[in-house]
């Protein structure tokens, strides 16, 4: 699919300046406490059968294995692969890495399937979703994800100060590229993962009981990260929807 092959090379070039963004690869050790605390809220005991869609450097899929769960991390880019496999090596923890679309995950009977910010880039997430609920019939979703794009009133405002401030202290781009207008415009979730709208899409998918938490406490902790004009207005909200 023509498509997948253009995420997959944007991905690949991606991958060498991927983990320079302390939004993805937090420096600070309150920060890390934060999203680790956050996760095992919402894991099951350990160990657990824990498969990571779109797992790229290995965020989600190394706290896991940090708290004990047996991890599965898939993914289409296997340059973001090679830095996931070389981050748990130096860490020796045992994550299975497994290079598939996330729409076709390997093998079955998983705990958990969980990802993070892979939704919006995926060419069929309803079909993903419906995938990931027949590997894991009796298993639970986490849907980690953040409010951008579709949003209005005070966050579309705090959105747009965040990225000026941005650019008044030259803060380099999370990205080596942005996305092609094009590229972003076939994808179904391309313009924004809200929450409500993710939440009805599991359950179309056959997820039951949608639940939705906001990260405050990881939103806190990065905040406190930040220089005195950015604190005031905040990071952009993070939140996980979960499913049974
Ligand atoms: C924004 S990154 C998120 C990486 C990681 N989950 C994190 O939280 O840092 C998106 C990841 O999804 C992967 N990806 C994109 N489309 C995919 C697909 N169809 N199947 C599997 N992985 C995909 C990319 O290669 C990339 O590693």
């Amino acid at each position: 699919m023509a498509l997948l092959d253009d995420i997959r090379r944007y991905w690949d070039d991606d991958a060498p300046t991927y983990d320079r963004s302390r939004q993805h690869r937090p420096r600070s050790p309150m920060v890390e406490a934060a999203w680790m605390a956050a996760l095992e809220a919402r894991l099951p005991p350990a160990p657990a059968k824990v498969l990571d869609c779109g797992a790229g450097t290995g965020f989600l899929s190394l706290l896991a294995a940090r708290l004990g769960h047996s991890v599965t991390a898939v993914d289409l880019s296997t340059a973001m692969l090679d830095r996931l496999r070389a981050k748990a090596d130096e860490l020796a923890l045992p994550v299975e890495v497994v290079h598939t679309p996330a729409a076709e995950p390997p093998g079955g009977g998983y705990d958990v399937v969980m990802e993070r910010h892979l939704l919006w880039t995926l060419p069929d997430p309803a079909a993903a979703l419906r995938a990931w609920r027949d590997a894991a019939p009796t298993g639970r979703l986490l849907l980690v994800e953040s409010l951008w794009g579709e949003v209005d009133g005070l966050e579309r405002l705090r959105s747009q100060v965040r990225h000026r401030l941005h650019q008044i202290r030259k803060v380099p781009p999370e990205h080596h590229a942005e996305y092609d207008p094009a590229l972003r415009q076939a994808l179904p979730l391309g313009a924004g993962t809200h929450p409500g709208r993710l939440a009805a899409m599991a359950v179309d998918a056959g997820w039951r009981m949608p639940r939705l938490h906001r990260l405050a406490d990881v939103e806190w902790a990065e905040r406190c990260e930040l220089p005195l004009p950015d604190r005031l207005v905040g990071v952009a909200p993070r939140f996980v929807i979960q499913a049974t």
